[in-house]
């Protein structure tokens, strides 16, 4: 578990008592604050600052003036006390190096009809003080785009809003009151889309405490595929601001730029000059540090991640599209083996399972569960098949795809049974995924599928290859 938990740990709040601590301790304090500031947000490498004493901290200071950059402040690459005074206020918990737009697929929406559902409240609000936050600022993104929103009451929404303390179930605790108000996720399926609000702020209608509208309407914004904006007037300037005057409330044009290149504009006005741009894959400029041949053994999720097996290693991705981070697979699962043939998550009972040869392993976060390997028999294979190429569930349909050569299986995670009339032809379902696949993904509405050093982005709907990418492309290759 030690491994998993040191993103957590970067989320703790850090506690300073400056009347109590010298000169000297209270620069490095600062610095630290800083330094885990530069982590969360500005994708600082962790193991660059470990050593950060030792070795030059020209990195470190590249990072203060980006961040500087970024907020408004006068940029001098040192820890001067208007940096210090920005670092301790309040926040969105979502980083401000923006480069979402790098994924493969669209980090936007694909229909304009959306459906929201609050989860639970906080109870520093009336319940419909809360509904009324939540439908007002909906109706901020609603005003200039051709998205329209429902409420339901119970099921899955596409965005499911909710408040929590502390750890709660993702990988982005929150930290108690004050720095981390809220996070959100882009736009997908599954959790993508939620909004989470830390319930240990004190949640208000008026500017006398947190405004709840105002926080929903910044993180509705990232739900909506928006990011960060370095413009301070920006609802999407990453530091809360408050406004006393909330009648005067209003979109700065950056913000409606953000979301209009998105979806565009309402259709009252679709006739203006603005058109909605698709953005497009990964180009196909390759840094010489990513090897274009580079092929996986199997990709999974895991709680929000993306991780890619290769031999004995995999490179974890946060949906946040921080730098991927490279691990040996023996650091989090001592007892698996290296060279993987396929991965899947069941998200429903947050597992993962993972396939080499004719055994297969659950895995729950770092911990291998008891009772593994079993046999892939169990699952309804015939004796004949000894591998498994690749597998992926998908999420909503609750069925898993098992590749094996030119042939799928259909698995039914409700039942835990292999359907009827499998296996079929990869080419007869999926056409334009070949020759055979290694991995596979599911993620925005689409499947990728990877062989080779290629990688298919298929869509189930239309049942066709949309692009075809690179393997590494989820990697910034
Ligand atoms: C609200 O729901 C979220 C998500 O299901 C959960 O993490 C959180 O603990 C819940 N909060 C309360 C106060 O029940
Ligand atoms: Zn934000
Ligand atoms: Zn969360």
């Amino acid at each position: 578990m030690k491994h998993l938990a040191i993103l957590v740990l970067l989320y703790l709040p850090v506690c300073l008592a400056y009347t109590l601590k010298r000169a000297a301790k209270e620069e490095d304090t600062s610095m630290d604050l800083v330094r885990k500031y530069l982590e969360n947000y500005y994708n600082l490498e962790k193991d660059v600052t470990q050593f950060v004493r030792r070795k030059d901290s020209g990195s470190v200071v590249k990072k203060i003036q980006e961040m500087q950059k970024f907020l408004g402040l006068e940029v001098t690459g040192k820890l001067d006390s208007d940096t210090l005074e920005v670092v301790r206020k309040p926040r969105c918990g979502v980083p401000d190096v923006r480069n979402f737009q790098t994924f493969p697929g669209t980090p936007k929406w694909r229909k304009t009809h959306l459906t929201y559902r609050i989860v639970n409240y906080t109870t520093d609000l009336p319940r419909d003080a809360v509904d009324s936050a939540i439908k007002k600022a909906l109706k901020v993104w609603e005003e200039v785009t051709p998205l329209t929103f429902s409420r339901m009451h119970e099921g899955e929404a596409d965005i499911m809003i909710s408040f929590a303390v502390g750890e709660h179930g993702d990988f982005f605790s929150f930290d108690g009151p004050g720095e981390i108000l809220a996070h959100a996720y882009p736009p997908g399926p599954g959790f993508y889309g939620d909004v989470h609000f830390d319930d240990d702020e004190k949640w208000t209608e008026d500017a006398s405490g947190t405004n709840l509208f105002l926080v929903a309407a910044h993180e509705l914004g990232h739900s909506l595929g928006v990011f960060h904006s370095a413009n301070k007037e920006a609802l999407m300037y990453p530091l809360y601001n408050s406004i006393t005057d909330l009648a005067r409330f209003c979109l700065s044009q950056d913000d409606v730029n953000g979301i209009q290149s998105l979806y565009g504009p309402p259709p009252a006005s679709s006739d203006d000059t603005l058109v909605p741009t698709e953005s497009v894959p990964p180009g196909p400029e390759t840094p010489a540090m990513c090897n274009p041949a580079l092929s996986f053994d199997a990709v999974s999720t895991l709680r929000g991640e993306v991780l890619f097996f290769k031999d004995r290693y995999f490179w974890r991705r946060t949906h946040w599209n921080l730098e991927p981070e490279f691990h040996l697979i023996s650091t989090f699962w001592p007892s698996l083996p290296s060279s993987l043939d396929a991965a899947y998550e069941i998200n429903s009972k947050d597992t993962v399972l993972i396939f080499k040869g004719t055994q297969f392993w659950a895995v729950r976060g770092s911990e291998v569960q008891a009772g593994y390997p079993r046999s892939i028999h169990t699952l309804g294979f015939p004796p004949t098949i000894r591998k498994i190429d690749a597998a992926v569930s998908d999420k909503e349909k609750k069925k898993t795809y098992f590749f094996v050569e030119d042939k799928y299986w259909r698995f039914d995670e409700n039942s835990q049974s292999m359907d009827q009339g499998f296996p079929r032809l990869i080419a007869d379902d999926f056409p334009g995924v070949e020759p055979k696949v290694d991995a596979a993904l599911q993620a925005f509405g689409f499947f990728y599928f990877f062989s080779g050093s290629s990688q298919f982005e298929f869509d189930p709907n239309a049942r066709m290859v949309t692009h075809i990418l690179k393997s590494n492309s989820w990697l910034r290759c």
